[in-house]
């Protein structure tokens, strides 16, 4: 019998989806994006585009993030970063909104645009617009030579390799491994992050490859199961805090994305101004608890919400007992600096949505109503 094949197929690489392939693929993706940059021997990080330009950087007013969707989460999480790590104060913004608000733009700002496409409309036209006012502007692409990567003065390419399901995963992580180089550069660089802290951010880094396996062997299957007790909802909330605030804004986009089930992200403690009068038995409620980060307060919100019967899938550190004991499906992920936890915590959250998604029969890699690269306004 002949072997028939198709192209799709074999680019699929067995997988039943580009999306489950690509969120497989992050181990390879985040080494990757680091090869070359993360000298953890050395105790160096390379990057040509920040060194080039490092005085601009140490002397800009701010630094303004702008992107669309998923990166804009990741600029979110590089806010955090570059403000811990290097002491600069960081803005994001949705392209959109920055491009028609008549933004005040000096040639002491950079302005730091994050795209997988390097293509979408809006990033590019704001780019423009803060280049016109004099404006220093690096990108973070994904596609080389794009048209973002193309009008910047410098920038740092994600190395994730293609990415072909509409909703981003490898993308998503490998930016945040470029912010995390970017942060922890230009933080040793203007004396804000001490050498021995540096030395061990940056061994902690070199093994996050290694959690992401972990975590893709450990909780693939347990999130497959869980998926399958939430295919007929209709809402569902994701809380996080710190740094996995915008890793729950990331979580529920995915959902929506590609199960159509409405998702809403929030700070966890702002559930208490609105969306606390949603939750009852009805209410999945996943919430990113790692031990580093607020872990106190997390655990104060679960009690809210398990007082309110609210359904809570817990992501937590290994050995967790408090939100484990009060959760109703919990997902183990390992313990990392609280930097770490977005990129780690993501993981979970991807593949719930991908099983839900493919639960519900939903065409997983090309949703409904959504493209891959949106190059129009
Ligand atoms: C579209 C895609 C998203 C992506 C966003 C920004 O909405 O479906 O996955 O996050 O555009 O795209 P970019 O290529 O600029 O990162």
């Amino acid at each position: 019998q002949k072997l028939k094949l198709s192209l799709e197929q074999i680019e699929k690489g067995g997988y039943e989806h580009f999306m489950l392939k690509e969120i497989f693929e992050q181990p390879k993706s985040i080494h990757d994006t680091m090869r070359g940059r993360l000298l953890v021997d050395e105790g160096v990080i390379k990057m040509a585009g920040i060194w080039d330009h490092v005085e601009k950087f140490k002397n800009a007013n701010r630094i303004i993030i702008i992107a669309c969707g998923t990166s804009w989460h990741a600029g979110l999480i590089g806010e955090y970063l570059i403000e811990e790590y290097a002491r600069i104060p960081v803005e994001v913004e949705y392209a959109s909104e920055f491009r028609y608000r008549n933004p005040i733009i000096t040639d002491k700002d950079v302005v730091i645009a994050i795209s997988q496409s390097g293509e979408t409309a809006d990033t590019m036209a704001a780019l423009k617009l803060a280049k016109e006012k004099g404006a220093f502007i690096y990108g973070i692409c994904n596609v080389v030579d794009s048209s973002i990567a193309r009008i910047t003065d410098a920038g740092s390419y994600t190395h994730a390799g293609p990415e072909i399901g509409v909703a981003s995963t490898k993308a998503f992580t490998a930016q945040l491994t470029i912010l995390t180089l970017i942060a922890f550069k230009l933080g040793k660089h203007n004396g804000n992050l001490g050498n021995a802290d540096f030395m061990s951010l940056i061994a902690e880094l070199d093994a996050i490859p290694k959690k992401i396996e972990d975590v893709l062997s450990s909780t693939h299957e347990l999130v497959q199961n869980i998926a399958k007790d939430f295919v007929g909802v209709q809402n569902f909330l994701y809380l996080g805090r710190g740094y996995n605030y915008p890793a729950a804004l990331e979580g529920a986009l995915k959902l929506k994305e590609i199960s159509y089930i409405h998702a809403e992200g929030y700070p966890a403690a702002e559930m208490k101004h609105g969306p606390i009068a949603l939750i009852d038995e009805n209410m999945p409620i996943v919430i990113i608890a790692p031990k580093k980060g607020h872990y106190d307060k997390i655990v104060s919100n679960v009690q809210e919400i398990k007082a309110r019967k609210g359904k809570v899938i817990a992501v937590v550190n290994r050995g967790d007992q408090q939100v484990s004991e009060m959760a109703d499906y919990v997902i183990e992920i390992p313990e990392t600096s609280e930097c770490f936890s977005p990129i780690v915590a993501s993981v979970p959250l991807q593949l719930l949505a991908y099983y839900i998604a493919v639960y519900r029969g939903a065409n997983v890699d090309q949703p409904r109503n959504l493209a891959k690269s949106v190059t129009v306004e």
